[in-house]
């Protein structure tokens, strides 16, 4: 297309060249330049937290960044969460308390996870309700996915 530009991400680890427009959204980077798809599109506009993924350690919902912007900096998909076949924590407390029925919003919310943990901010359930606030679940398994998340930061998950 016209005005495409090379960019270079680095997703889970691996350096990639790819070719977007400059409006092209980091979400839409992954998804159909990368075929990164365990990232979700939900609503494309902030509200649902689909599409949260890590940058730099932090939690950003990728429909709101241009891929263009976070060039250099370190991005971790759902796909790179994984060690070998090993699960990460996260990952397999969302199993074991079903937090999850129809799995739209999983991605997004175990991303979210990964870094609320990291925050701190797992006092309470009412705390994690709080810092999870940020992704909706259609299916409303809230008080599996607190559930999850509890176990989660009580196993210290993180690799
Ligand atoms: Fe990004 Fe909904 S798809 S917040």
């Amino acid at each position: 297309a016209t005005g495409s530009i090379d960019i270079t991400l680095k997703v889970n680890g691996t350096t990639k060249r790819v070719t977007v427009e400059p409006r092209t959204t980091l979400l839409d980077a992954l998804r159909e330049r990368m075929a990164l798809t365990g990232t979700k599109k939900g609503c494309d506009r902030g509200e649902c937290g689909a599409c949260t993924v890590l940058v730099d350690g932090k939690r950003i919902k990728s429909c709101l960044t241009l891929a263009v912007m976070r060039q250099g900096a370190s991005i971790t998909t759902v796909e790179g969460l994984a060690k070998g076949d090993r699960l990460h924590p996260v990952q397999e407390e969302f199993i074991r308390h079903d937090a999850f029925q129809c799995g739209g919003c999983t991605p997004g919310q175990i991303m979210s996870a990964v870094a609320c943990i990291k925050e701190g901010h797992t006092g309470s359930d009412d705390e994690i309700r709080e810092w999870m606030s940020g992704n909706l679940c259609r299916c409303a398994c809230y008080p599996n996915i607190v559930a999850a998340v509890k176990a989660a930061a009580r196993r210290g998950a993180s690799w």
